[in-house]
């Protein structure tokens, strides 16, 4: 059969690839291009040398932002409260635009290169059957043949020297990582250990907070419908307002402030916990503004949480995953407005926000010194109300400390 396999251009993937081949596939090579730093033309080479009969390289970095990353900010989604999810929001492009080739091109099998240990193979596996049930899956780590032979990076590099597989020179780092315009995730090798330090150079979009500026950077991101639409900043210029630029401007600047890092223990869908490092600059800048009170609480108790377990758990294709991104936007038809933010080594604050439509917050009505809108002794009846079982309860305490 064919198969279409997502490739890296790495070790492990080439390897894949080769013996792909070699149990009798004719494989098609799959790149996305989600704004990770990568020579794709190197890769596309690389491919076609080790028997690729075709290679397809996608520029997804638009729909990322515009259909993932915008609402998954806007359902104020985090994982475990801290995680920004830099990596599951990738996975359902990747994965739509890799079954569209497959169809394309009339593949009856997709493979990948993910570990049978991580959250990754979930979610591309779930999505890969919610969107061709009649695609089949080629996971060589997960099949015995294929992990008995290769047990470790030495037997990957053995392999590639016998079939010709050309291997970087630049010696591989002592972790793995993925990138996308949205985040960097480090995970595995010395960082097992969750008590190993990461090396400051492991980082690589973020400066370390101790070397960024000692005069802080300001910032103003604008807001509509719970969107970003709009960044600028006084002092080198900018205003963007494309949502592509305007990410990757955020990235620069939060980069250059060391803002968006965090070192974490997370539990894993299958049910390890994992140790990782991620950056995430622009999201960060973006993430936990905004919203109104009831729909604010409703989003946070309802949707929120379960957005984010969504997005982790790989079920953006699911029945769930289709009503959560259709409610989004419905919390966020109010949020219309400007945040001014302050970068400062490693850290974010919110300076000021005003709001160009809402009305909602009132400076008269909250102000300590105007009167106005109900009477004060208006009050005197809601304390009451809410003391009620209040004072039951203190009654109640009061009775048991005496026996
Ligand atoms: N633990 C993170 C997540 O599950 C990052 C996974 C990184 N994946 C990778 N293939 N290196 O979202
Ligand atoms: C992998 O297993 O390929 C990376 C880790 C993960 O998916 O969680």
């Amino acid at each position: 059969g064919k198969v279409l396999l997502a490739y890296s251009g790495g070790l492990d993937t080439s390897c894949i690839l080769v013996w792909l081949i070699e149990q009798g596939y004719e494989v098609l090579a799959y790149m996305a291009n989600v704004g990770q730093e990568e020579d794709f033309e190197a890769a596309r080479e690389k491919a076609l040398k080790v028997g690729a009969t075709k290679v397809f390289i996608e520029d997804l970095r638009r729909e990322l932002v515009e259909e993932l990353v915008i609402p998954t900010i806007q359902a104020n989604a985090v994982y475990e409260t801290v995680y920004l999810l830099g990596t599951s929001v990738a996975r359902p492009v990747i994965a739509r635009s890799q079954v569209a080739i497959a169809q394309q091109e009339g593949c009856t099998h997709v493979s990948h290169g993910c570990t049978g240990k991580g959250n990754d193979q979930v979610r591309f596996e779930l999505a890969y059957y919610a969107l061709d049930p009649n695609l089949k899956v080629v996971a060589p780590w997960r099949i015995p043949e294929f992990y008995e032979r290769f047990p470790g990076r030495n037997a990957l590099l053995a392999y590639a020297a016998e079939k010709n597989i050309p291997v970087s020179q630049t010696p591989s780092k002592p972790w793995s990582t993925d990138e996308n315009l949205f985040h960097i995730s480090y995970e595995a090798g010395i960082l097992e250990d969750p008590n190993t330090t990461p090396p400051r150079d492991m980082w690589k979009l973020t400066v370390d907070p101790e070397d960024a500026p000692n005069t802080p950077e300001r910032i103003t991101i604008t807001f509509k419908a719970g969107k970003p639409v709009r960044v600028t900043n006084e002092a080198d210029g900018t205003d963007v307002t494309d949502p592509l630029d305007l990410f990757l401007y955020l990235n620069t600047v939060a980069r250059r402030n060391g803002v968006g890092r965090i070192d974490i223990v997370e539990n894993r869908f299958i049910g390890i916990k994992s140790r990782g490092c991620y950056e995430t600059p622009a999201a960060l800048c973006c993430a936990l503004l905004t919203l109104t009170s009831r729909v604010r609480a409703y989003r946070d108790e309802h949707i929120t949480p379960v957005f984010g377990k969504m997005m982790y758990n790989g079920l953006y294709f699911s029945p769930e995953g289709d009503l959560l991104t259709k409610m989004v936007p419905l919390t966020q038809v109010d949020v219309n407005g400007s945040v001014r933010v302050k970068l400062y080594k490693g850290s974010l604050t919110m300076e000021g926000r005003w709001s160009e439509t809402e009305k909602l917050y009132d400076m008269e009505e909250s102000s300590m010194d105007v009167q106005g809108g109900f009477e004060p002794t208006d009050s005197d009846g809601f304390i009451k109300i809410q003391s009620i079982r209040l004072k039951k309860w203190g009654a109640k305490v009061k009775e048991q400390s005496k026996n």
